[in-house]
C-alpha cells in the first residue's frame, strides 16, 4: 500500500490540489456582467469618431451620446455611415481617430469583437442568421450554449435556470407556440424575432439592431416596434431603420446621420421640421 501510495503520489497530489473544494476551475466560473459606470446616465459615448476607406470618410468626426435604458433610432440615407458606426462600436472595424466608451470607464476602441460581446454589447445584422434546420427552441439553446462557453456544450443538459431563461425569451419574442417549429419554416418577421431572442439569451446591456423591419409585413413591423420598445428601459437599444413609419411609431430620440456625421437629433417632430434634414433626407422620401 505504502509503495503504491508513493508511486501514485506525483499523480494524485496535483489532482487533489485541483479537486480542493475551495477551488474552482476558471472555466466553471459563471461570467459576471462587467461593472459599467453609468453614473452620468450615459451608456455609450462616441466622440470625434472618424474612419476612412481609401480616403473616403465613412464616419467623419461623429459625436453621439446614448443614455442608459434609451431606445435610440438612427436614420440616414444609404451610405450615411450607420452600419459602419455599428461596425466600430462592435469592434468589427477599427476607427482612425476618436473615442468610443461604454459607460464612463470602458474604452471600446482596440477591443476585439468577442471582448466587446462579453461586455454585454449584442448586435443583430440586417439579414437573419438563424439555424434553419433547427427548431426555434434549439436555436435559443444553441445561443445559450455559445454564450456560456465551449465547455458547457459538453454537458448536454441545460440547467433549470437556463431553461427558464429560454422560456422567458420565447415569451418576449412571441414565439412560445412555435418552439418546436423549424426555424426555416418561420415567416421572415418571425426569423428576425428569433434572432433578437438569440441575442437576448446573453442578456446584453446594449443591443444594436440594423434594419429589423426591412421586408416585414405591416403587422410584423408593428409587433417589432412593440418588441423593441419593451426591451428598452431594462437595456439600451440602438436601432437603425429606413422605414419612417416604424421610426415614428417607436422613436423617442432620433439621430440623423449624413455623410458620416450627426446632422440633427431630437424628437421625430423636431427632426421632421429641421430644414437641413428636410433637404438632405426626408425631402427625398416623403
Ligand atoms: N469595408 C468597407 N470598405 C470600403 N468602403 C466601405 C466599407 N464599409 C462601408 N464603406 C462605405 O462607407 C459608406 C458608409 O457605408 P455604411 O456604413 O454601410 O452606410 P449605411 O449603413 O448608412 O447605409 C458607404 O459609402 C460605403 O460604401
Ligand atoms: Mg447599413
Amino acid at each position: 500500500m505504502a509503495v503504491i501510495d508513493r508511486v501514485l503520489e506525483p499523480v494524485i497530489s496535483p489532482l487533489k490540489e485541483t479537486m480542493r473544494r475551495d477551488q474552482t476551475w476558471p472555466f466553471l466560473i459563471e461570467k459576471q456582467p462587467p461593472n459599467i459606470d453609468v453614473s452620468h446616465q450615459v451608456l455609450l459615448y462616441v466622440e470625434g469618431l472618424s474612419v476612412s476607406f481609401d480616403g473616403f470618410k465613412a464616419i467623419n468626426n461623429l459625436n453621439l451620446y446614448v443614455n442608459d435604458g434609451e431606445l435610440r433610432c438612427l436614420i440616414g440615407a444609404n451610405g450615411a455611415g450607420k452600419t459602419t458606426l455599428m461596425d466600430i462600436i462592435t469592434g468589427k472595424t477599427q476607427a482612425d481617430s476618436g473615442e468610443v466608451y461604454f459607460g464612463q470607464t470602458i474604452d471600446l476602441l482596440g477591443k476585439s469583437e468577442s471582448e466587446i460581446a462579453e461586455l454585454g454589447i449584442g448586435r443583430k445584422f440586417q439579414k437573419p442568421t438563424v439555424f434553419e434546420q433547427q427548431n426555434v427552441f434549439s436555436n435559443l439553446e444553441l445561443a445559450m450554449k455559445a454564450h456560456k462557453g465551449i465547455l458547457s456544450t459538453l454537458f448536454a443538459r441545460l440547467s433549470g435556470q437556463q431553461l427558464d431563461r429560454i422560456d422567458e425569451v420565447l415569451e418576449i419574442i412571441g414565439l412560445k407556440e412555435h418552439r418546436r417549429m423549424l426555424a426555416g419554416a418561420l415567416s421572415h418577421g418571425q426569423k428576425q424575432w428569433l434572432e433578437i431572442g438569440m441575442l437576448l439569451i446573453a442578456d446584453p446591456r446594449l443591443m444594436l439592431v440594423d434594419e429589423p423591419v426591412a421586408g416585414m409585413t405591416g403587422q410584423e413591423t408593428e409587433r417589432t416596434a412593440e418588441l423593441l420598445t419593451s426591451l428598452a428601459g431594462e437595456r439600451t437599444v440602438i436601432v437603425v431603420e429606413h422605414d419612417m413609419e416604424f421610426v415614428r411609431s417607436i422613436a423617442k430620440t432620433v439621430t440623423v446621420l449624413h455623410q458620416g456625421s450627426v446632422l440633427a437629433e431630437g424628437t421625430m417632430s423636431e427632426i421632421q421640421n429641421d430644414q437641413s434634414v428636410i433637404e438632405v433626407y426626408l425631402g427625398e422620401t416623403s
